[in-house]
């Protein structure tokens, strides 16, 4: 019996791993699989609601390290990991993602000289104001093997001299996640509780520190949600880094601009799937609107997410007033965009994972 952890620590991790505990637990005879929790979300809104939403078992583990410094929340998560390593004693660990927790545990796990891998590697932005881009760059140097989302992620690696036996291009587990979570979706009763009239609103999330963390900035963003907002009504489930912000910018939103707190899962996909336009500088958000084909608006100078403008229905604009309420003009006409999913984002990406492990240890 080999035993595995997976690292969740942000919110868009456990959508990540819900599916690989399920995949694991198909092949129960050959593997003991639990799942740590950082701490490093760690609002009800921001975590516990996702272990219910996506049907997760409780974590075997929480280490509780909370907000900080990057240097300071990585520390603690690394001092924290390695206790729980040297008692678990695990023989492989799975990262997933672009978070501190994940960069934090990988480095952790690698130098313990436990096999590692990570899920949703090679992507890039080329920015490297961003903190996730290093964290990315720094995994993928490091750990044993590397599961890919998307045909760049493969061509990246490549390029960054990864030999190819610790590449498999495995699909995409968010996507897993949704198409398992849509029947749900279906009968989230949001919409209702909302008001909201389906097709009839834009849906916000934004909470990239190039964006939220720069008074200007936000306050830029607050006038074309104003704007926007004249003729189309909008729904914006705050992320706590935005929240923060936007109360020290004062913002006092018009009454056309519905501000919530985080949603749960379910709810957060029904708003989607059910929404005219998405306007996000989110990660996971670029691809969860290109399996539904929802049109998607990316206000961000890069995206390390191609497939999604490429196969997709995603757009990147730049994230000034008038690149973004470009965008979303464009978006809101309804002007005809391809809307194929990228290979692979068929719902079986965690099995293909775990049969990976099942054959490194057959
Ligand atoms: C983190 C990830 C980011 C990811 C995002 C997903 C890093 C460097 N960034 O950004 O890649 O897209 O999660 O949502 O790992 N806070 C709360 N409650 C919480 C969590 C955070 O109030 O449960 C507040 C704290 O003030 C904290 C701030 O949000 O300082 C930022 O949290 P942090 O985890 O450092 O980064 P995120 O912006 O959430
Ligand atoms: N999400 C959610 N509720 C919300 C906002 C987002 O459930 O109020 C989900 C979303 O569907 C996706 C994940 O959270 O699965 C994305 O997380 P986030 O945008 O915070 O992180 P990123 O993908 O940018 O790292």
């Amino acid at each position: 019996m080999k035993k595995i952890i997976s690292v969740v620590g942000a919110r868009p991790n456990f959508v990540k791993v819900a599916p690989i505990h399920r995949a694991f637990l198909k092949k129960s005879e050959l593997f003991d699989h639990r799942i740590i929790h950082t701490g490093q979300h760690y609002d009800a809104t921001m975590s516990d609601a996702f272990f219910t939403d996506l049907e997760m078992p409780q974590p075997s583990w929480f280490l509780g390290v909370g907000s900080g410094s990057h240097a300071e929340q990585s520390a603690r998560v690394m001092v924290g990991f390695e206790k729980v390593c040297l008692e678990h004693q695990p023989d492989y660990i799975i990262v997933v993602g672009d978070v501190n927790s994940t960069v934090a545990c990988a480095l952790t796990s690698v130098k313990m000289g436990i096999t590692t891998a990570h899920v949703e590697s090679g992507l890039r932005s080329y920015d490297r104001a961003m903190p996730e881009e290093i964290n990315r760059m720094a995994t993928d140097a490091i750990v044993d093997h590397l599961f890919v989302t998307e045909e760049s992620g493969r061509v990246n690696l490549l390029r960054e001299g990864a030999s190819p036996d610790r590449i498999f291009f495995v699909g995409n587990t968010m996507i897993d996640s949704l198409l398992n979570a849509v029947p749900a979706a279906n009968n989230s009763t949001i919409l209702k509780r909302l008001s909201a009239t389906p097709k009839e609103y834009v849906l916000v999330t934004l909470h990239r520190p190039s964006n939220v963390d720069i008074p200007e900035q936000l306050q830029m963003l607050t006038r074309v949600l104003e704007n926007v907002a004249q003729s189309t009504p909008i729904i914006f489930p705050v992320h706590p880094r935005t929240r923060k912000m936007l109360a020290e910018i004062g913002f006092a939103p018009s009454k056309n601009i519905t501000i919530i707190d985080p949603v749960g899962y379910i709810d957060f996909l029904c708003l989607m799937k059910n929404s005219k336009v998405v306007l996000t500088d989110s990660g996971g958000i670029q691809e969860e609107t290109t399996a539904l084909g929802v049109a998607c608006v990316t206000a961000r100078t890069s995206t390390e997410r191609p497939s999604t403008i490429e196969l997709g229905t995603n757009i990147l604009v730049q994230p000034t007033e008038k690149g973004i309420l470009a965008g979303i003009r464009e978006s809101l006409a309804g002007r005809s965009r391809s809307a194929s999913v990228p290979p692979l984002w068929d719902g079986n990406a965690a099995d293909r994972i775990v049969d990976v492990v099942a054959r490194h240890y057959s």
